[in-house]
Formats: C-alpha cells, sequence, structure tokens
C-alpha cells in the first residue's frame, strides 16, 4: 500500500548502482547514468505527485574525481545536456532547480550552465530539486566554520556565544529542512560524505535495487518505511505518543 499520510518534506537520496547495471548488461558505464538520469525524471515526478518540498540528489562527489578520466568527462557532459533539456521541464513543472557543491571546479561553460538553470527556475514554488555536485559533507561543514572563524576574527562574534543554529546558517541547505528520509540505493550502507551535519536525525533506508531500476514501486517501498517510522529526537516513544 502506498503511504498517504507521513510524506516526507525532504528526502535525500544517493544514486548508486549506475556502473553495475550497465555492466550487467554488457554496456558502458556511461550508459547506466544516462539511464540513471531517466530515474531522476520519475522521481522527481512522483515527488511532486506526492506534495515533497524538498529533493536532494547525490549527482557527483568530491571523491568522484578519482573515476577514469573519460568516464568523468561523458558525465560532466550528461550534466550538461540535463541542465539544458530539464530545466526547461523543471520550469513547466514549478520546480526549483539548486545546485550545492564546489562548482569553480566544474568548466566555466558548465558553471554557466547551470547559474542558467538555477535562475530560470528560481521563482518557482513548488518542489525544490537539490543537486549535489562536488559536494562533500565534511566541504559544507569547513566552510561553515570558516565563516564563523572569520567573524570572530574580526570581532563581530565571540567564539564562546557560537550556538549550532550560527554554524547552520553557513551550510549549503540552510533555508531547507533537514532531509526527513535518506535512501540509498546500490546494496551499499554507507553516507559516503553526503549531508553529514543534515542527517543527524533522519531516517536511512536501503536498498540493493541499482538505481536504473528504482521505479515508482521502490519510491514507494521507501516511502511506506517512513511512514511506519515513529520519529522521537530523542525522547521516549511515550512521551511521542503523548503529543500525538
Ligand atoms: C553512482 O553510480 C552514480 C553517479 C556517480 C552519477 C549519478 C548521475 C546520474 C544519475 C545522472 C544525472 C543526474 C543528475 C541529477 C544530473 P556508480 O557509477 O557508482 O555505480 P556502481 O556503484 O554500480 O559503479
Amino acid at each position: 500500500m502506498t503511504a498517504q499520510k507521513n510524506i516526507p518534506r525532504h528526502v535525500a537520496i544517493i544514486m548508486d548502482g549506475n556502473g553495475r547495471w550497465a555492466k550487467k548488461r554488457l554496456m558502458p558505464r556511461i550508459a547506466g547514468h544516462s539511464a540513471g538520469a531517466e530515474t531522476v525524471r520519475k522521481v522527481i515526478q512522483s515527488c511532486i505527485d506526492k506534495k515533497i518540498e524538498v529533493l536532494t540528489l547525490f549527482a557527483f562527489s568530491s571523491e568522484n574525481w578519482k573515476r577514469p578520466e573519460k568516464e568523468v568527462s561523458r558525465l560532466m557532459d550528461l550534466f550538461s545536456i540535463v541542465l539544458t533539456r530539464d530545466s526547461k521541464k523543471l520550469d513547466k513543472q514549478n520546480a526549483r532547480l539548486k545546485v550545492i557543491g564546489d562548482r569553480s571546479a566544474f568548466s566555466l561553460k558548465l558553471q554557466d550552465k547551470i547559474a542558467a538553470a538555477e535562475n530560470l527556475t528560481k521563482n518557482n514554488s513548488g518542489l525544490t530539486v537539490v543537486v549535489a555536485a562536488n559536494y562533500g559533507g565534511r566541504w559544507d561543514i569547513l566552510n561553515a566554520a570558516r565563516q564563523l572563524a572569520r567573524r570572530a576574527a574580526s570581532g563581530e562574534i565571540d567564539s564562546s556565544d557560537i550556538e549550532y543554529e550560527m554554524l547552520e546558517s553557513g551550510l549549503t541547505l540552510h533555508e531547507y529542512p533537514d532531509p526527513d528520509l535518506f535512501i540509498r540505493t546500490g546494496g551499499e550502507k554507507r553516507i559516503s560524505n553526503f549531508l553529514l551535519w543534515q542527517l543527524a536525525y533522519t531516517e536511512l533506508y536501503f536498498t540493493e535495487t541499482l538505481w536504473p531500476e528504482f521505479k515508482e514501486a521502490e519510491f514507494n517501498e521507501a516511502l511506506d518505511y517512513f511512514a511506519g517510522r515513529q520519529r522521537r529526537f530523542g525522547r521516549t516513544s511515550e512521551q511521542v505518543e503523548q503529543d500525538q
């Protein structure tokens, strides 16, 4: 049964298994990434249908540069194509695109395309699709810490007055709620330097399904799992039940 209640506001996904999907079919790895892009389109539509507010996708980690040069360059080409084609579709869907990560490492052409896609969709009010590209959770926290260190060094704040919220305001996703549900496809059970700070209380869902095979039924299963969880945020289950 599909969950109607308890829909997460923010879903974050590590889309793993594209390479293995292609290998099983004796296809080049990039064919797996192209098939993965199709799954992205379907999951975006499902999120819109279910009125999920934010979908964050890990498209390229800061460690992915270590992959063979050919795969990296084909992935960059794919991002470029997806940005051009799909940003128009996102705009029609009233969805907003936001890219997080250190984009200075990308070609200027790709950086321009990212900025254009963000700009085109910035006034939309439906689903926000966050694409993490050249992103790392530690990088995100480090940047926020540096901002605070600068403010402390200039005398604007005292280091002993620093609160969680102040660090949080320097993180890339500060304007959105933390993810309620994290999904990783492809069988690994790791966070892999994704949203380290923001996943503190997130429900974690791991599936063996490879990303190109993650269809609506699989997404619904993940949402059903979430709907069945009791989120306690450190309290006892009795306290949570009293509040309901
Ligand atoms: C991990 O699978 C996937 C990636 C590193 C790339 C993800 C990219 C896409 C789905 C395409 C475009 C998406 C957007 C949002 C622009 P893997 O290669 O590590 O798979 P493996 O573990 O089977 O080798």
